[in-house]
């Protein structure tokens, strides 16, 4: 019997289903916790298996944080109750928040925000006790930012100065432009994105806090803190954990 690759959609889709009902048998998905809920095409495959979950009656009481727009619009259509992270019931901390990535080194460091949502999931990540990234095995790398650009959250207005301190840290950046509206993305927080490339491996630990520092810097991509659980989808339909 001939047996067919899985496409990248049902490898995201495979992880996505995979985590959260894993994460629901070991109990680290309870009723009544406070979840943080990313964005982009893996991460609402999560989402969509904890509104089946909460339909069926096996979750009750879950307040979820959103990461975006998109995310939100996916949770009222779903019916999944969605707080703000200063909401009196959630106090500025997450029991877990699941999202996706665009590269998870070995040591399962990440680049997220290809979705520019990475400030609000970056908020999210490092709010929470838990921390889960689902991803099919593109994303898998050695080293990050020298094949997916590392996106970097900048008040417009420091547009050019923020790039010329990006390339004194050696990145070659590039404005990300709209899709079907003229000039740049402008991000769910009301902020421009400098996609940044490296040539060489770099130390994403120190650029995190570096680029950070630069004036008019909101927030990078790089998340090298709060070191999630992976879980992630291959195309021979396995799922590994790490
Ligand atoms: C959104 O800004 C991102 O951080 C996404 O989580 C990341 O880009 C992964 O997206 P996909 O799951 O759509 O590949």
């Amino acid at each position: 019997m001939k047996i067919t690759a899985m496409t990248q959609d049902e490898q995201k889709k495979l992880a996505g289903t995979h985590a959260v009902d894993s994460l629901v048998e070991r109990g680290l998905i309870r009723s009544g916790m406070k979840i943080g809920l990313g964005t982009g095409s893996t991460a609402i495959h999560g989402v969509k298996r904890l509104a089946e979950l909460i339909q069926a009656g096996k979750l009750t009481d879950v307040r979820a944080v959103v990461t975006s727009f998109q995310t939100g619009i996916a949770c009222e259509d779903w019916g999944i109750p969605v707080y703000s992270l200063n909401a009196r019931g959630i106090a500025g901390t997450l029991d877990l928040t699941i999202d996706g990535a665009d590269e998870i080194d070995g040591e399962n460091r990440l680049i997220k925000g290809g979705g520019a949502a990475l400030l609000r999931e970056k908020i999210a990540a490092y709010n929470s006790k838990r921390f889960v990234v689902i991803a099919d095995e593109s994303k898998f790398v050695k080293h990050l930012g020298t094949a997916f650009a590392l996106p970097v959250e900048a008040v417009e207005e420091a547009r050019t100065s923020v790039a010329a301190r990006l390339a004194e840290l050696g990145a070659v950046c590039t404005l990300r432009e709209g899709v079907r509206k003229a000039g740049p993305v402008i991000t769910d927080s009301g902020n421009i994105i400098l996609d940044c490339l490296w040539k060489e491996p770099v130390d994403s630990a120190a650029l995190e806090k570096d680029i950070n520092a630069i004036v008019g810097v909101v927030e990078n991509g790089f998340f090298t803190q709060n070191r999630p659980l992976v879980f992630g989808a291959r195309s021979d339909g396995t799922v590994f954990e790490r």
